[in-house]
């Protein structure tokens, strides 16, 4: 068989394939941050200029998001590190199907174009299937700020002559319906509170940027503990011209690290946003891996000598930030199936996260679901390599680790799940060394 090892082109592929068993080995460099780019493009509807941002993932939910912008009269240009977006003339509120259906994050332009022409029009929002993904603490802050929303069909319908702050409590926490909220509030009229907002750093870097662009989002100085922000708003249309670089991806950065568990080797992991990832560096670490991190330099070196120094921790629950991420927990459950000893995982964010298991267990490993949210993964030998299937972003990524970890060839259909997240997976694992390419 030929391995095309190196710029592998992902575009029109839908498979990927690999043997697995090789060991990781160098330096990987760490794209921007998906769940920090798509709020942020959003937010640029209400920015009254031109804004520039570097350091976006060249992946197909941020295209999306680029393309409903466009349709709602930004214009987007792009060059090899930059994106620019003028946002002067926003003046169409109805949102093409065509990406908005796709794409769960579709719905923050709720917000933004409630905040920017007091009107908004969009599908029901779609993305990754893992349970039931609700909408109504969204619709229950938006009309808090005074927007009629009627949802006819498959279509959500949002106006608002003007917003008004209010006091905004969430009764759980949610990253999509607060950053929604943060959206409409900017141009409100008088101090929105959100009390019990998300705390996870896609929060606080869109509030980032919107302070840059001229809002005021301030968020407590207990934040972590009281999730309490305070919008204060500003004059319509004053968010001026704004540059922002994407922080990095804390999800590709900690799918990358698990690999490592899965395989062994020492890889260095560049641009990494150490200080947003510790729950999963202590894990990482819990498990036997040797972790040396540069934080000045965003560094982390991983190094694993021998794969039998890895171990199953007893039990592992997905939480809110900084609590281990839901969107780790398919990459954890690939590394279990092959590390000594027994793992619980109990799943506390999403409903139906446990799709990987049925792929996991063609290839050899054993798991069992108890309670639906709880699977219970007993550490064999090694997995075979399989024809397996990738049912939603992370879980497919999951999978990929898997099979860079097992005997034989893997291949791993529907990437087009993996695309939405990873620019590059493919080449990034092939350069470290792994036999990998798209088919
Ligand atoms: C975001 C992330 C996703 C991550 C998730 C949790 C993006 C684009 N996606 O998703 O990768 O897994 O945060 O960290 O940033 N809920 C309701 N009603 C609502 C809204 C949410 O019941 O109106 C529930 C959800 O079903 C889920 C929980 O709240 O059980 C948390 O969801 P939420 O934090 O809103 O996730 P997303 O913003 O959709």
């Amino acid at each position: 068989m030929g391995w095309v090892m190196f710029e592998n082109n992902p575009d029109n592929a839908s498979v990927i394939r690999m043997k697995g068993g090789i060991p990781l080995y160098g330096s990987v460099q760490i794209q921007g941050s998906k769940n920090i780019a798509l709020p942020i493009i959003a937010a640029s509807i209400l920015v009254n200029g031109k804004c520039t941002l570097s350091g976006c993932p060249d992946i197909t939910d941020v295209d999306s998001m680029f393309r409903l912008i466009e349709s709602a009269g930004a214009i987007v240009c792009k060059n090899e590190n930059q994106i620019y977006v003028n946002a002067e003339n926003i003046n169409e509120y109805c949102m093409p199907s065509r990406y908005a259906s796709v794409m769960r994050s579709s719905v923050i332009l709720l917000g933004a174009l409630l905040g920017r022409i007091g009107e908004a029009s969009i599908d029901y929002p779609g993305g990754c299937v893992i349970g039931k993904r609700p909408i109504d603490l969204h619709i229950f802050a938006l009309e808090k700020l005074g927007a009629e929303i009627d949802i006819v069909g498959n279509k959500i319908r949002a106006k608002a002559k003007k917003l008004t702050a209010n006091t905004i409590h969430f009764p759980f926490s949610s990253v999509g319906a607060t950053q929604n909220t943060i959206l409409a509030a900017v141009y409100a009229n008088g101090i929105t509170k959100i009390e019990n907002a998300a705390r996870e750093p896609e929060v606080t870097a869109l509030c980032d940027y919107l302070n840059k662009a001229g809002a005021r989002v301030v968020l407590s100085d207990n934040f972590l503990n009281d999730g309490i922000i305070e919008i204060y708003g500003v004059e319509k249309n004053s968010l001026h011209d704004v540059e922002y670089s994407i922080p990095a991806d804390r999800i590709v950065a900690g799918t990358y690290l698990f690999a490592v568990l899965a395989t062994s080797g020492r890889v260095e992991l560049q641009n990494a946003p150490i200080d947003n990832m510790n729950s999963v560096l202590h894990t990482v670490i819990e498990m036997g891996a040797q972790i040396n991190k540069d934080i000045n330099n965003s560094r982390i070196v991983i190094e694993v000598p021998d794969r039998n120094m890895i171990s199953n921790l007893d039990f592992v629950e997905t939480g809110i930030y900084p609590g281990f991420p839901t969107d780790m927990q398919s990459q954890l459950m690939a590394v279990a199936c092959t590390s000594k000893g027994r793992l619980c995982i109990r799943e506390n964010i999403f409903s139906n996260r446990f799709k990987i298991v049925d792929e996991l267990k063609r290839m050899g490993a054993q798991i069992s679901i108890k309670n639906d949210n709880e699977a219970v993964i007993d550490g064999v030998a090694s997995l075979e390599g399989r024809n397996v299937i990738a049912k939603e972003l992370r879980g497919g990524a999951a999978l990929v680790s898997a099979g860079l970890a097992a005997e034989g060839i893997t291949t791993v259909t529907d990437i087009e799940y993996i695309k939405r997240g990873y620019e590059d997976i493919v080449n990034d694992f092939a350069r470290l060394g792994a036999q990998i390419s798209y088919d």
